[in-house]
């Protein structure tokens, strides 16, 4: 079965945000992450077990530039890393979930691919190849 990988975060400013996390105890997992492909910055941090992936979009044309005006700083998808990427695709394809784009490397991700879904029930979730 899946497994939890992270949460995805939005946040307005990158610098600000991790300053904040890491106030609370949250340890930086490598440094930002400049996603081209997405138009957003990327940092993963660590609390207690748990992954938090802050995004920020850079650029107008993001891929996040219209969910942040709705959601401003907020939690928006769990990312669950697949356990056969192809298999799990096609299990949440049958189980109600829509696929929103097509598997696209994950720069942030040491270039694995992701794909995010959208379900009626639970919103946004997005599916990481395994290693
Ligand atoms: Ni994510």
């Amino acid at each position: 079965m899946m497994k939890i990988h992270h949460i995805g975060y939005l946040v307005k400013k990158i610098k600000k945000a991790q300053d904040a996390f890491e106030a609370l105890g949250y340890v930086a997992e490598g440094s930002v992450v400049h996603d081209e492909i997405r138009k957003v910055d990327i940092l993963f941090l660590e609390k207690d077990g748990y992954r938090v992936e802050l995004v920020s979009p850079y650029a107008a044309d993001s891929v996040v530039a219209g969910l942040i005006k709705t959601y401003k700083n907020s939690p928006y998808h769990i990312c669950y890393e697949a356990e056969d990427f192809a298999a799990d695709i096609a299990w949440l394809e049958g189980n109600g979930y829509i696929r929103m784009d097509e598997p696209t490397a994950a720069p942030a991700i040491e270039g694995r691919k992701v794909t995010f879904f959208m379900n009626p029930a639970l919103g946004m979730i997005e599916l990481l190849e395994g290693k």
